[in-house]
């Protein structure tokens, strides 16, 4: 499973980088807004510093003015994925912009039929929500597994980008399914090494070390 960061924040996406976690980067309108940054001048850098896919949203609501803010921003680098909203606007830009040979990102994705529409539509990536669904008592993996089997059925190749991840335990259960990719905020990334056993474990190795009055050094 490809691991993308889900942040617009520089530092944190070379941190992560450094240490091979980041085959990619999506940011939305939220997260430019949380980095405090220009939107044209961050993507730039990130695209910069990530060779993988970097998703940049657009923020018009009709088809036409998608495809326009699309342009500009697929203009910005050759890793640029377009995103746009699960919408029929959103897909009629996704099906321009991706016969114009971008990479197009389908976001908000809340149902499997959506999903399928996406697929249709040649998106190269699709974006089910998991965490905004438990958010209200549904089951968001199991929208992952849905939209598993109905690619496999058919043999679409769009990427299910599994997004709103909000554990780390998502992130295992999405691998489990078989999500091709899942972007976690760089908190949850890095909440995935953490596990009570080694840190006890940890603990009394050094409490034994320290009773041998030895040195590695
Ligand atoms: O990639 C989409 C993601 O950022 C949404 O996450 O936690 O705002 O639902 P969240």
């Amino acid at each position: 499973m490809k691991f993308f960061v889900d942040t617009a924040v520089i530092e944190e996406i070379a941190e992560l980088n450094d240490l091979g976690m980041v085959d990619g980067v999506t940011t939305n309108p939220s997260l430019i807004l949380k980095s405090g940054r220009d939107i044209i001048e961050v993507i730039t850098e990130i695209c910069a510093l990530v060779e993988g896919p970097v998703s940049a949203e657009v923020v018009a609501t009709k088809a036409d003015d998608m495809i326009a803010e699309g342009r500009k921003l697929a203009a910005i680098a050759p890793n640029i994925a377009v995103k746009v909203p699960l919408t029929w606007d959103g897909l009629k830009a996704c099906k321009v912009l991706s016969g114009e040979g971008k990479m197009v990102n389908v976001t908000l994705c809340f149902s499997a039929n959506q999903a399928l529409l996406a697929a249709k539509a040649g998106a190269t990536f699709i974006s089910p929500f998991i965490g905004r669904l438990d958010d209200i008592n549904l089951d968001g993996l199991q929208l992952i597994a849905d939209i598993r089997e109905i690619y496999d059925n058919y043999g679409y190749e769009t990427q299910i980008l599994a997004a709103s991840i909000r554990s780390a335990n998502h992130m295992s259960e999405c691998a489990r399914i078989g999500a091709d990719v899942a972007t976690a905020p760089p908190s949850v990334i890095k909440a995935m090494a953490n596990h009570i056993l080694t840190d006890k474990g940890l603990q009394q190795f050094l409490a034994d070390w320290a009773k041998t009055g030895q040195s590695i050094a």
